[in-house]
């Protein structure tokens, strides 16, 4: 599929994640506090959603809270914790109006009650919903994906680990989605910190240095015109080439 996006044809991608980062140096650099840095990061999360939606991607995964995040201070994971809360609460109607599906990625433990809580109001209450996907990677690791992909299928009786293929695998994944086609990171940082291991095995990378807070919809924009010019190959030889 193709769109026209500031007057340039671009292709678009079924899956686009993003790994939301750079939001405590762009409050650094502004004398802010890091939760102020969050704060403005989900602020810009929720306008970049319906945007990267209305061009009609399929699934936009964010890579929100690692496993390994809790390693922060008390106060900074604390109020992480609430932004969380906050967005479940008061996007609803947006993801409503929108028909957009919200799922969540990750393991329950250690999240408090009432982030598991407000999650799951969330994703029930957009269960039906056909437009789109929202993936929140909440508390989420790439390896502790593929481990309890594992378990799951350990306990499965009627799996046939002798024909096992990939698609079968892709089916204890916390959710089958469609690989990923472009994985954004924001701030600069050239690596995957953990983050969909599985799905981003031929995903096209891109790596602005722009911080999240300032990841608008013009950026977005220029992750596409760069996405269409990549050949993607797959291992494969093009006849053209
Ligand atoms: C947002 O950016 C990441 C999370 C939401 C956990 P960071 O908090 O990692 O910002 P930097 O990398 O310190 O600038
Ligand atoms: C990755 O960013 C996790 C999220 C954005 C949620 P980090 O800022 O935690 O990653 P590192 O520590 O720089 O690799
Ligand atoms: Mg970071």
């Amino acid at each position: 599929m193709t769109a026209n996006v500031n007057g340039q044809l671009v292709k678009i991608p079924r899956h686009v994640a993003i790994i939301v980062d750079g939001n405590g140096r762009w409050a650094k650099e502004r004398g802010l506090t890091r939760m102020q840095g969050h704060d403005a990061g989900f602020k810009n999360l929720r306008k970049l959603t319906e945007y990267i939606h209305s061009l009609g991607i399929e699934v936009i995964s964010y890579y929100v809270f690692s496993t390994e995040n809790f390693k922060r201070s008390a106060e900074e994971v604390d109020h992480l914790m609430d932004i969380f809360v906050k967005l479940c609460r008061h996007e609803l109607k947006t993801f409503m109006k929108n028909n957009i599906r919200v799922i969540f990625s990750g393991r329950d433990e250690p999240l408090p009650a009432k982030v598991i809580a407000a999650r799951n109001e969330l994703a029930i209450k957009t269960a039906n919903n056909t437009g789109g996907i929202v993936n929140f990677c909440l508390n989420y690791g790439g390896r502790a994906e593929i481990i309890d992909a594992a378990k799951k299928l350990a306990a499965d009786k009627d799996a046939d680990l002798d024909n096992l293929t990939e698609q079968d695998f892709a089916k204890y994944l916390y959710h089958d989605l469609p690989d990923v086609d472009l994985m954004i990171r924001t701030s600069g940082e050239l690596r995957l910190s953990n983050f969909l291991l599985w799905q981003n095995s031929y995903a096209e990378f891109y790596f602005p240095k722009t911080k999240f807070p300032d990841f608008h919809e013009a950026d977005f924009d220029q992750a596409l015109v760069e996405y269409t010019l990549r050949d993607r190959r797959f291992g494969g030889i093009k006849e053209d080439k």
